[in-house]
């Protein structure tokens, strides 16, 4: 079973561990220590409970900030266990927690070229509001420059 969790401060190293593994410029520990006391970031974690020791295992996470609007800066759930509605929960749980906060508009940037997340947030109806090229530095390959990549702005209403 998954439940969705505000993270603490034991959580840090799954988050910055997942985060450098599957998004660009990675936050750092100390990074994501600082936003825990920033009271308008908000972070929380998908748990599974494994049947075997009853112990917590984390499978993925989200951070965002928000005043009057908010900024998705990262989601991410771990590839073993993606396409199982966890992106989708901690999604909702994020969005109900904005409600709450009286927040209006949810946006975030995402790659041209993650077409997994681009119809991830599709499905979900978020609407393209603006493109930021050279956004993103892809890794170099072999013998290759490294190139740039167009983010595109996403919003939902809320
Ligand atoms: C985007 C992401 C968070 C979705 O999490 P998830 O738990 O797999 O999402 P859900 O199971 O709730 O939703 C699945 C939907 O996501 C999209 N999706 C997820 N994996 C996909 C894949 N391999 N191919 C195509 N679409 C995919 C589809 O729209 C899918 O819906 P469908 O199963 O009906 O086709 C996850 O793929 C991920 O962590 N990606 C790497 C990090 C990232 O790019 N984050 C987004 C930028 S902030």
């Amino acid at each position: 079973m998954i439940q969705i969790k505000k993270a603490h401060t034991q959580d840090i190293p799954f988050i910055a561990l997942l985060w450098k593994d599957k998004l660009q410029a990675p936050w750092t520990e100390e990074m994501i220590k600082d936003s825990f006391d920033k009271e308008n970031v908000v972070t929380m974690i998908a748990v599974s409970e494994t049947p075997e020791n009853g112990k917590q295992r984390c499978v993925g996470f989200l951070m965002a900030s928000f005043l009057e609007e908010a900024e998705l800066y990262a989601l991410v759930v771990k590839k073993i266990v993606q396409r199982q509605g966890i992106g989708q929960r901690l999604l909702e749980n994020l969005l109900d927690f904005l409600k709450d906060k009286n927040v209006s508009s949810l946006f975030l940037e995402v790659s041209v070229e993650n077409t997994k997340a681009l119809s991830f947030y599709e499905k979900r109806e978020f609407k393209k509001v603006g493109e930021r090229p050279h956004y993103y530095l892809k890794e170099k390959q072999e013998n290759e420059e490294g190139s740039w990549v167009t983010a595109l702005v996403l919003r939902k209403s809320l």
